[in-house]
């Protein structure tokens, strides 16, 4: 199957590329496109054959389900049992935006591998004007994870698309550069006080200001099993080819690290706030000023894929301050390591 990659310019209408791309999802072909967070890979969430697309261009496992986007918060309506008082101040503060809502969904509607034969369906509205106008000419909700191949970070640019699915899907619709650059994040709202499944951009905080109490998981290395975790965050994620370690963001400490490895005879790229810039790194990507999350979160998953470009035999990651955006990034790193710290 040959992949057309097509710009689609965010401020003008083209017409053409929107009416082929709702045509083809009509026809239960997939479809990916931007969003706001990362790019996904659309199928029309009531057609169980052209889900089973998504599945296998991913090569995802089928226990994991997918998040079915919408282009109108009152479209839920027709697709969950009831909307809890808190989900609705939720939508309304946080829609469009980085909030999955998993509600219980109306039995027989979705497709059963979009929902992995749970009763229940996370929903979200995505505030990109490319997604936002694929769903509002399409008037079907688009079941929808990241378009990337599963196990690799998700797809932050069209072209990382393209990397990854190259020849299993028929179109990209190119927007260029998401703008969070981590997933959303995913919270249940079928059980009070609502849980946090999977941190992202809407952060616990954000949401205690509007609902009160909510569950949030702890880190990794807090973590006891007992907690509840969305199906997907079992599988190794978001990993390139070589072993992630995360280091805290001290120059010395890094230092030390890479020396150790080059005396080991082997080659290290360190991801890194410009702050803990570290000459003897083979490579070196720069997290920002350390400061600035939002920029941490944008250019971690393009960075971690650029490793696989480089021959690195290691891959050093700095951890973040845990505070707002910090938390789902912890998250993400400490699934591309998982769960390993370079301990000199
Ligand atoms: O930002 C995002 O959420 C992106 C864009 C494309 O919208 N999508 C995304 O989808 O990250 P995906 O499939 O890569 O991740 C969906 C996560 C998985 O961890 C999955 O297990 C969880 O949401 N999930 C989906 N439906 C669920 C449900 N009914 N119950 C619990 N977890 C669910
Ligand atoms: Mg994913």
């Amino acid at each position: 199957m040959e992949t057309k990659r097509r710009i689609v310019d965010k401020n003008v209408h083209n017409d053409l590329l929107y009416s082929q791309a709702v045509d083809m999802l009509r026809a239960g072909e997939v479809v990916a496109f931007p969003t706001e967070t990362v790019y996904g890979l659309g199928a029309i969430a009531t057609n169980e054959n052209a889900v089973a697309k998504v599945f296998e261009a991913k090569g995802r496992p089928s226990d994991n389900p997918l998040i079915v986007h919408v282009g109108d918060p009152h479209d839920i309506e027709k697709y969950v049992q009831s909307i809890p008082e808190k989900a609705k101040h939720c939508i309304d503060a946080f829609w469009p935006g980085p909030l999955t809502i998993i509600l219980n969904a109306k039995p027989s509607l979705f497709a059963s591998n979009v929902t992995a034969g749970l009763a229940t369906v996370g929903l979200r509205m995505p505030d990109h004007p490319v997604a936002l106008e694929l769903l509002r000419r399409l008037k079907e909700p688009l079941a929808a994870p990241s378009a990337n191949r599963s196990g690799k970070p998700s797809p932050t640019t069209g072209k990382h698309v393209e990397h990854d699915l190259q020849g299993r899907i028929p179109l990209i619709l190119d927007g260029g550069a998401t703008g969070i650059g981590l997933e959303s994040t995913v919270a249940d709202f079928t059980v009070d006080p609502p849980v946090i499944l999977r941190p992202g951009g809407v952060t616990a905080p954000m949401l205690r200001e509007v609902i009160g109490e909510v569950i949030e998981p702890k880190s990794e290395q807090e973590q006891d099993s007992s907690v509840p975790k969305a199906p997907g965050m079992k599988y190794a994620h978001y990993a390139p080819d070589a072993p992630v370690y995360l280091i805290i963001p001290e120059t010395s400490v890094i230092t030390a690290a890479i020396n150790e490895i080059h005396n080991n005879g082997q080659t290290v790229a360190v991801l890194a706030p410009v702050t803990c810039k570290v000459d003897a790194a083979d490579w070196f990507f720069s997290l920002g000023d350390g400061l600035n999350l939002d920029e941490y979160a944008q250019s971690l998953y393009a960075h971690l894929r650029a490793c696989d470009e480089t021959t690195a035999d290691i891959v050093l990651v700095t951890v973040p301050q845990t505070d707002g955006v910090g938390t789902a990034i912890l998250n993400r790193l400490e699934k591309a390591a998982n769960g390993n710290w370079w301990i000199s």
